[in-house]
């Protein structure tokens, strides 16, 4: 059996002003559809049971949790509170502390670590990438999805591969958020993937890494469970990419085969919907005249476009963003911005 782990945690402020600190991307239902936290359990139930479930989030999320786990029939996976967010590694090594101590779980078991925000499918395809992947894992080293890149995006991890390994490649080197020009030198050499955020790793490997790459992380997460999230404040903030995957010899990589998307902004967004003849994508109440390839998002009020091209209006109660198409990373901008001024 292997454990899943199921990182919900995150602050999701690129989807600013839908998304807020009170919910976050993973709890959206875009469209009528299921939550992506939910669309995430579901697409694993036929391969893991809830019990071996962990959902790691911030306490402050425990009831969307709980909602959503409640909607997928899984209501007996486990729940796992950070007491404050530390970014992904410190809540990795958390659900690893967690899955030996309180599960019971060997050094040899894999977990499988997946973000809770991605849109994927077809699910039989899926499950058959996830099952190489654990094969590789169970051979002790610390497996990626890659993702071939159609554009340099610099919100990606990227991975360089090399020589094949078994169903997927060794890992040459693993670049988090390259710059714009260097993602895009990656994309012209050919052999470098987007990193997909999923990973997996038996527990041994994962704390043998943290011991190597991340030894504060280590060191707090060897004390008793109840002092680890007592003590979870002291860990550094860092995400995995950054603290493993950058620097472990023990990557490999298998290509994803399935469709994928991290609906990580509103271009991604704009990409997922559905768009009229003119290339529209029009949710609420919307009136475009002589409108070509925009998305507007409305929620309470009518919003009325003239002549646009190329422009993304997301309208909420107290804040309306318009954003030209391919600069909505740049949300993220606008809520540091915000933070700053208090
Ligand atoms: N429990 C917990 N605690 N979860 C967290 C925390 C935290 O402090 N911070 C983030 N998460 C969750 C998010 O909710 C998300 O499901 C997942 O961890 C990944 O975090 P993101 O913040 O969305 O990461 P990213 O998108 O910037 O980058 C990662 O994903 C990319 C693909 O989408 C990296 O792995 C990149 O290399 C990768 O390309
Ligand atoms: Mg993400």
């Amino acid at each position: 059996a292997i454990k899943l782990v199921i990182l919900a945690g995150g602050g999701g402020t690129r989807l600013f002003p839908l998304s807020r600190t009170c919910l976050p991307k993973q709890f959206l239902r875009l469209g009528n559809s299921d939550s992506l936290v939910t669309q995430t359990i579901k697409r694993f139930l036929p391969l893991v049971k809830p019990s071996d479930i962990i959902v790691v989030t911030n306490k402050e999320y425990i009831h969307h949790v709980k909602t959503e786990l409640a909607i997928c029939g899984a209501s007996s996976a486990h729940i796992l509170l950070e007491p404050v967010a530390r970014n992904t590694a410190p809540a990795i090594a958390l659900a690893a502390k967690f899955c030996q101590d309180e599960l019971g779980a060997s050094a040899h078991e894999v977990l499988f670590v997946t973000p809770a925000d991605h849109i994927i499918h077809p699910i039989d395809t899926f499950i058959k990438n996830v099952r190489q992947a654990i094969e590789l894992a169970a051979q002790d080293k610390v497996v990626t999805f890659g993702v071939k890149p159609d554009k340099p995006e610099t919100g990606y991890g990227y991975i360089q591969a090399g020589e094949t390994f078994e169903v997927g490649y060794q890992v040459v080197s693993f670049r988090e958020k390259p710059d714009k020009d260097t993602a895009e030198s990656y994309l012209a050499a050919g052999n470098y993937y987007w990193n997909s955020g999923m990973f997996a790793f038996t527990i041994g490997r994962i704390m043998e890494e943290f011991r190597e790459h991340a030894p504060e992380i280590y060191q707090l997460v060897s004390a008793s469970l109840p002092e680890v999230i007592d003590k979870f404040d002291a860990m550094p903030r860092i995400s995995i990419d950054y603290a493993v995957a950058e620097k472990s010899a023990q990557v490999v990589m298998v290509p994803l085969t399935t469709y994928w998307n991290d609906i990580g902004s509103w271009d991604a967004i704009y990409d997922v919907l559905e768009k009229d003849h003119a290339g529209n994508a029009l949710k609420g109440d919307c009136l475009p005249i002589d409108c070509t390839n925009t998305l507007m998002l409305g929620r309470n009020r009518l919003i009325a476009g003239i002549g646009l091209e190329d422009v993304l209006v997301v309208e909420t109660d107290d804040v309306i963003v318009v954003a030209k198409r391919g600069e909505s990373q740049k949300v993220k901008d606008v809520v540091a911005e915000l933070k700053a001024r208090g």
